[in-house]
């Protein structure tokens, strides 16, 4: 903290509600999304969350998020129980670790995510979406949701990892279920009990993760066992050395990496494209465009890497997807020193979020933040680099797979789109379930009819 000032010119103010010892949890454990948005959207810039032994605020505004996630990140780390619960699945891999070991451990992996590298992928995803939907069996419903996670867990065992995952994508699918269940459970519940005592739930996580590891410490012993040289991204991992050691990754952390990457390299992905297809179904004039933009673009032919930046429509699709519906929907940090930020104290120890939903919903940013308006984003708007957008967070720890992530949601969407029209099964509420992230509670079950 600056020293010139001794005292916080503002006071923040506190959430209602709060009940003695327990603060806001019983809020938050109900609806953490509505907490998140009151907070932001009606308390903000800064709101104060009571809670059971520690203090926590919402940063409910741009510029605070941009002091937290860029201009002072070094005083912002990830030591909070959210990614204590997710270190019990990833390790300490890139999503979970901090400080030098992370920037170590991201050095490494950066290269497998240059655009260069990425324009060698497309065809896996486009091909892969190709495959998904000759699957599918005309006026047959399905739930779309379920597909999506299928087909990116695919992708990224393919690109990345060199892996088929297919025959393994039910057992993840549902292990992972189980294992983001129980985190967020475990998150907002502190006074549940420990993780070693056999109780049915502890025993079906443990089981569920057991399950995870069995398929990615499976593919690091195939890999092991030689099989030709490889140009992925488990390649790099495998090959990279300590500078000062030379020492090599020991299986350990390159579980940690390969589960980080097999995790957060798929499922983030598949709910952004279920959530577009919930939109788009309810949008006809939407789907109308996008698919005009494809035929005229590519006649009959699937989408490769090289149309992606002719595809400008689909494209805003998926950024307003992403607005509307984050699968990263809240942030945590903590504060490592006391920091005075905008006239606002932020105490040492503190637990900071930051959540993109409702952030995405501010009206002073946003005009009419609830309608689903691709086109918003033919207008410029700088303020949307500074923190009033941010689905892949922002500063160094922003997702190495962003653009990764964009693309393939565009190659998957519009191989969907040439070849299929999906229409909602009727009477679906799609009630965003946010666990570790946000997912459209239940599915989004669709009907395909052939173009
Ligand atoms: C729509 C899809 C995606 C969304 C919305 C998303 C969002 C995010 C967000 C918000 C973060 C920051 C998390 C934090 O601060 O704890 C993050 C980090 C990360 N993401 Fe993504 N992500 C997506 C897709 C991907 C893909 C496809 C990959 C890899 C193939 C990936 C790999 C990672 C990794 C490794 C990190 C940690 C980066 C670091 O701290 O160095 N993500 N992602």
């Amino acid at each position: 903290m600056n020293a010139t000032i001794a005292m916080p010119l503002h006071t923040p103010p506190t959430l209602p509600g709060a009940r003695p010892l327990v603060g806001v949890l019983p809020q938050l454990q109900r609806n953490p999304l509505e907490v998140m948005e009151r907070a932001t959207l009606k308390y903000g810039p800064l709101t104060y969350l009571p809670l059971p032994t520690l203090e926590g605020y919402v940063l409910g505004h741009p510029g605070l998020v941009q002091h937290v996630l860029v201009t002072n990140a070094k005083n912002y780390v990830k030591q909070t129980r959210g990614y204590d619960m997710l270190r019990l699945v990833l390790g300490n891999g890139l999503v979970t670790s901090d400080g030098a070991f992370w920037k170590r451990q991201r050095r490494i992996a950066q290269p497998a995510f240059h655009r260069e590298r990425l324009a060698g992928f497309g065809e896996v995803m486009t091909r892969a979406a190709n495959e998904m939907v000759e699957s599918w069996e005309p006026g047959k419903p399905f739930d779309f949701a379920a597909e999506m996670m299928r087909c990116t867990l695919r992708v990224v065992g393919e690109t990345l990892l060199s892996a088929d995952v297919t025959k393994q994508a039910d057992h993840v699918g549902a292990a992972l279920t189980v294992v983001l269940e129980h985190l967020i459970h475990r998150t907002l519940h502190p006074l549940s009990m420990p993780e070693w005592l056999p109780t049915p739930t502890n025993l079906r996580f443990k089981r569920s993760l057991e399950e995870l590891d069995r398929v990615v410490l499976g593919l690091i012993a195939e890999r092991r066992k030689g099989g030709g040289p490889r140009h992925d991204l488990l390649a790099m991992l495998m090959e990279s050395r300590d500078p000062e050691t030379g020492e090599g990754m020991t299986d350990g952390q390159l579980r940690d990496e390969v589960m980080t990457i097999f995790l957060a390299g798929h499922e983030t992905t598949a709910n952004n494209l279920a959530w577009t297809m919930a939109l788009l179904g309810r949008a006809p004039e939407v789907e109308r465009k996008m698919v005009a933009e494809a035929k005229g673009v590519l006649g009959t032919a699937l989408p490769t890497m090289a149309d992606v930046h002719k595809l400008p429509y689909a494209m805003n699709v998926i950024r307003e997807s992403l607005r509307l519906y984050p699968p990263v929907w809240s942030l945590g940090r903590r504060v490592v020193e006391d920091d005075l930020v905008e006239g606002y104290l932020l105490p040492k120890d503190a637990l900071v979020f930051i959540s993109p939903w409702a952030i995405h919903r501010l009206p002073e940013f946003w005009t009419d933040p609830l309608a689903f308006d691709p086109d918003r984003w033919l207008v410029e708007d700088p303020r949307r680099a500074h923190g009033s957008y941010l689905p892949f967070s922002m500063g160094q720890r922003k997702c190495i797979g962003d653009t990764f992530a964009t693309v393939e949601a565009q190659l998957i969407l519009t191989t969907v789109m040439q070849k299929v029209h999906l229409s909602l099964v009727p009477g679906q509420t799609f009630e965003p379930e946010p666990v570790i992230t946000l997912r459209p509670r239940g599915g989004v079950h669709v009907v395909a009819t052939r173009r």
